[in-house]
């Protein structure tokens, strides 16, 4: 299997991925930020990069034809958002429907879109965490493969909160993938996903 990695920023789930040795090959990392220090993580582990400036573009529509074109170079069987930190066109989510994974940080449906940390603690709610889901066209809201939770603590700050959600996040993040890999979870024609069981029976989350 053939995984396309898109980031923005720093790629420490892109680090936890590569870490997990998982059963595919990350065929390519892509940045709309030439400057995303992810870029240098995957160059160390020898993985072709590329880097497209959204800035130099137009529309967003103009944008995401040329990174499809650039995906589909590589011809990926899965398309992993890790910290890629823009908003999809319908068309490029259609483009790969079922095929496309995000890793958020909050319990969606809560607390989509940007600043989940802050917003939570403002909120003051007692648990937090991320999810892991299949990208469809609403942002933030396709279906959820695995989430994880975490406490918020008295003294929390979006800081220390983020830290704790992220290590979770680099454990929940490989484990979904290795589940795509192994053929357990698929999006289903009703937009919920199946979880196939290590026995091979199916069950709908
Ligand atoms: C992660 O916390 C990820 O959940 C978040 O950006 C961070 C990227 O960190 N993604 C989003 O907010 C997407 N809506 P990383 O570059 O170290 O993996």
């Amino acid at each position: 299997m053939r995984i396309v990695v898109l980031i923005s920023g720093r790629g420490s789930n892109l680090q936890a991925i590569l870490a997990a040795q998982l059963p595919a090959q990350i065929v390519a990392v892509i940045s709309n930020k030439p400057d995303a220090t992810g870029l240098q993580v995957a160059q160390a582990a020898g993985i072709a990069t590329q880097a497209l400036a959204h800035t130099t573009f137009a529309s967003r529509a103009e944008f995401d034809k040329a990174m499809i074109q650039i995906i589909d170079g590589y011809q990926p069987d899965l398309v992993v958002l890790a910290g890629y930190m823009r908003i999809l066109t319908d068309e490029f989510v259609n483009h790969y429907q079922g095929r496309l994974l995000n890793i958020h940080p909050s319990l969606l449906p809560s607390y989509a879109g940007l600043n989940t940390h802050q917003r939570a603690l403002d909120d003051g709610v007692k648990v937090h965490g991320c999810t892991v889901h299949f990208v469809t066209p609403t942002l933030d809201h396709g279906p959820i493969i695995i989430q994880a939770a975490v406490p918020v603590l008295n003294n929390d700050n979006a800081d220390s909160l983020s830290e704790r959600v992220l290590c979770m996040e680099h454990q929940i993040y490989p484990t979904a993938i290795h589940w795509f890999i192994g053929g357990r979870i698929q999006l289903a024609a009703d937009g919920k996903v199946n979880l196939l069981n290590n026995n091979g029976s199916e069950q709908t989350v």
